[in-house]
């Protein structure tokens, strides 16, 4: 298995786009892995239209019963928009709880990164709720800075109140992606 993240045997990730059999997996945990409801957000769609803009991670166990058996610890759903040529969105995205701070969600965020910008995607934005902390400290670890203008403090975030309706306030984040060379 080849992998873009640290690489100390536990921590060995591989990239590949999301097959069908991927949304059953993922559904069925992402609330979990969110520690909030989202699977609404996660439908079958993103696993049959959207996935050459889009990733899953695996990574080999060393500790568990079959340690031969890639598991999918790490996914993130995107698309080009149609609207704003130049832009990728993140969508959603998330690393399995036990799997966090290894350089996990890092790593597959820098691959879809350069992905996009080989497609000729020149920004990337990403909108989540103002007062998820981590979200938003992680965002911000990999460049991506708050839209300011029009914004207000909410949760001491630049963020949109009901920006996607009534209570669902939202911090808007974006960052250049740079051509490859
Ligand atoms: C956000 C998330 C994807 C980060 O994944 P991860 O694999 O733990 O991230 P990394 O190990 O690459 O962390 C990179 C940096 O982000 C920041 N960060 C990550 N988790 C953090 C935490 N719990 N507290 C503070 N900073 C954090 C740190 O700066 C970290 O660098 P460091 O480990 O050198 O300090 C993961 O916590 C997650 O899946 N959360 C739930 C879903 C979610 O919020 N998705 C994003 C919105 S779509």
């Amino acid at each position: 298995m080849t992998g873009d993240a640290r690489d100390d045997g536990l921590t060995r990730i591989a990239f590949r786009p999301p097959v069908e059999a991927d949304h059953r997996r993922l559904v069925d945990v992402v609330d979990h892995w969110f520690g909030r409801p989202v699977r609404a957000r996660l439908g079958r769609m993103w696993f049959e239209h959207f996935t050459g803009t889009s990733l899953v991670g695996e990574t080999l166990d060393p500790r568990s019963a079959d340690p031969d058996l890639p598991r999918v610890v790490a996914f993130l759903v995107g698309f080009a928009s149609p609207d704003r040529p130049g832009d990728a969105v993140i969508h959603l995205a998330a690393i399995a709880p036990e799997w966090r701070r290894r350089g996990f969600g890092t790593a597959i965020h820098e691959r879809w990164l350069r992905d996009r910008a080989a497609d000729g995607a020149v920004r990337a934005s990403v909108v989540i709720p103002p007062d998820e902390r981590v979200a938003y400290l992680f965002y911000r670890s990999l460049g991506f800075e708050p839209v300011t203008a029009g914004s207000r403090p909410l949760w001491g975030v630049p963020a949109f109140a009901d920006h996607e309706g009534d209570g669902a306030d939202r911090a808007i984040l974006t960052r250049g992606i740079a051509a490859p060379s």
